[in-house]
């Protein structure tokens, strides 16, 4: 019986050590190191019963310039946000880990697609849910695949004996977390099961040109549980994100080996699944907010895609000593920073207001841009003016109260045009070589946020 050997491992970022150590030389975190059994392998090279059976394709040395990319096949997801994101379909032999919070639709997603793919065949490999469970769900999203199998098993040895007989053409597991390998004889979900059982699904990828999807958890962090090394492992990593209140949600591409992180699928979570959104701005605005304070929208960019979103903002005079403050989507502490800036150049005070700040769906936008509608929102409310409905707005608010120029402008202001806008507020110099002349919308430009109060409420 071989000894079995444990290690240290730093549960933050997968660095091992063979004693216990209290802050992480590696990520810097403290009290992250765990105590994990590492191999108690009988021989070093004991493979995988079901892997061992695949012929080995012979590697060998070849010259850059003889190597033929020829045209990269991509396989059709039938699903175009899911296209986009993945950059024009799933590359044979690839592994995507798709990481979200529970119950934010993962594995609503996977099975969607994997019923939708009706031309391969497909392995569905559950370890969190049964055979039934995923029934009835395949019921509920309403449509049917012959090509499809579902295999509730969490070993991996089994799996790959699975594997064999069967032969898909694409393999979903859901989620790493749940797999186990007896070669590591710690528990699954814990950092070298992970990383061990990535690594065989990743050789079996590569060897057999099967593409595989991968569900991951997150931790409370939001990063994707495990080891950052399943991250390193993966050729792309996939985002499903949004509010589980709310029924937006966004897909993001945080790593791609075969294509550009700025690609952004949204979806909508519906009662029959989820909904590919191909236009969100129409979805992100509400018809009719003629007349209602508090409201302003925002010309930003997720990625490379732009949209028009609303912000919506409630000032109300604070009842009790503490001023409240809440922010669905944003940053609260960039809306304090905007706050203040309000505060110094609006004579907005502070102390006597309690914010609440909303923007629309939910979703959470990380564009800078987002800032002067939010600091307008504001102040709409707090004024109780309403911002005329044809207006728009993007640009970052600087400490000092400037508006800094943002990306992307020429593509906000056509979004913004094509969505029947009568005029947008923009940065001062942020035109560079656009033709304002072709455009039939009004671009107002501005330097200062006091600027642009003037121009929204006179
Ligand atoms: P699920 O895919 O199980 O999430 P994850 O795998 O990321 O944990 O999604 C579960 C949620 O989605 C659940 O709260 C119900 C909701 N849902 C719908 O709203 N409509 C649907 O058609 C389905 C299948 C789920
Ligand atoms: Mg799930």
């Amino acid at each position: 019986m071989a000894k079995t050997k444990t290690a240290f491992v730093c549960t933050q970022c997968g660095n091992d050590s063979p004693k216990w150590i209290g802050k992480c030389p590696v990520c810097g975190e403290w009290n992250t190191y765990a105590e994990e059994i590492i191999s108690s392998k009988q021989s070093p090279d004991r493979e995988l019963q079901g892997l061992s059976n695949y012929e080995t394709l012979k590697s060998k040395p070849v010259l850059l310039q003889e190597i033929n990319t020829g045209d990269e096949i991509r396989l059709d997801m039938c699903d175009l946000e899911l296209n986009r994101v993945l950059g024009g379909g799933l590359v044979p032999g690839s592994m995507v880990l798709i990481g979200g919070e529970p119950g934010i639709g993962k594995s609503t997603l996977v099975l969607q697609t994997a019923l939708k793919l009706k031309r391969f065949k497909t392995l569905y490999i559950s370890g969190e849910e049964s055979a039934k469970q995923l029934k009835l769900r395949a019921e509920r999203l309403g449509t049917n695949n012959e090509n499809l199998f579902i295999l509730c098993e969490t070993n991996m040895e089994q799996i790959f004996t699975h594997i064999n007989n069967l032969k898909p053409e694409l393999l979903i597991v859901d989620s790493i977390q749940t797999v186990y390998t007896e070669r590591v004889e710690s528990s699954p979900g814990s950092i070298s099961q992970v990383r061990e059982s990535a690594a065989i699904l990743l050789k079996f990828a590569k060897e057999t040109g099967t593409p595989i999807l991968l569900i991951g958890h997150i931790n409370k962090e939001g990063s994707i549980a495990g080891p950052k090394v399943l991250e390193h492992i993966v050729d792309t990593v996939l985002q499903f994100e949004g509010d589980q209140h709310y029924m937006y949600r966004i897909l993001r591409n945080i790593k791609n080996r075969f294509g550009s992180t700025a690609e952004l699928g949204i979806y909508e979570m519906r009662q029959d699944g989820l909904r590919e959104v191909n236009n969100p701005s129409e979805l992100l605005l509400t018809q009719n907010h003629d007349g209602l304070s508090g409201v302003a929208i925002a010309a930003t960019i997720e990625g490379i895609r732009p949209f028009l979103i609303e912000t919506q903002a409630l000032v109300s005079t604070a009842a009790y000593g503490t001023p409240q403050r809440s922010a669905t989507g944003f940053d609260i502490r960039r809306m304090n920073m905007l706050l203040a800036v309000l505060e110094k150049r609006a004579g907005f005070k502070l102390v006597q207001k309690d914010v609440f700040l909303n923007i629309a769906g939910g979703l959470k936008v990380n564009d800078p841009a987002m800032d002067l509608s939010v600091i307008s929102a504001i102040l709409s409310s707090s004024l109780d003016i309403a911002i005329e409905h044809e207006i728009c707005m993007s640009g970052e608010v600087g400490l000092s109260g400037e508006i800094r120029p943002v990306n992307r402008i020429e593509q906000r202001i056509l979004e913004a045009e094509k969505l029947g806008f009568k005029k947008i507020i923009i940065p001062q110099n942020n035109l560079k070589g656009f033709d304002t002349a072709k455009s039939q919308i009004h671009i107002v430009q501005v330097k200062k946020v006091e600027e642009a109060f003037r121009e929204l409420f006179g």
